[in-house]
């Protein structure tokens, strides 16, 4: 079964719990990166371990912070890391087809839990279309003039 990175700072930790037991359920083999406790934490330690472990592996993950903002700021700093901040369904599937991102980013505080279970749902069951999504994602990167 494919392994799954997830993290995520205080805020996001009762969500984090939720959507473990979800995704045990469905099988997946998880990768907890923290944090574990409630205690006021720093959210940018927590995704750049997940993104260089999703990096690495060339896997998937998911960041839980308050809003998703600042997990999905720094997931962004990884070159090999797309990271897709999404609040509905849609997003999660358009940013799968398109994007082919391979980190989602959620909002604890601005999402709630069956809307969050949905959206992974969504992101984790949706494919990559290729073509010319592949085209406009190697140019994500920024390139050195030439
Ligand atoms: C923590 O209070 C909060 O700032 C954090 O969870 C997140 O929302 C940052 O973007």
């Amino acid at each position: 079964m494919e392994t799954l990175h997830i993290a995520c700072d205080h805020a996001g930790l009762e969500l984090k719990e939720t959507l473990k037991t979800a995704l045990a359920a469905r099988g997946f083999n998880l990768v907890d990166h923290g944090t574990r406790s409630a205690e006021s934490c720093d959210y940018p330690q927590y995704a750049h371990a997940l993104c260089a472990a999703v990096e690495a592996e060339n896997g998937r993950g998911i960041l839980i912070c308050g809003t998703g903002i600042g997990m999905s700021m720094a997931a962004n700093r990884h070159a090999g890391i797309r990271a897709a901040l999404c609040t509905t369904e849609l997003h999660a599937r358009l940013t799968r087809r398109h994007n082919n991102a391979n980190v989602l980013c959620l909002g604890a505080r601005v999402t709630g839990v069956e809307l969050a279970l949905a959206i992974m749902n969504a992101f984790l069951d949706t494919d990559f279309e290729g073509g010319r999504h592949q085209r406009r994602i190697d140019q994500l990167n920024p390139q050195p003039a030439r």
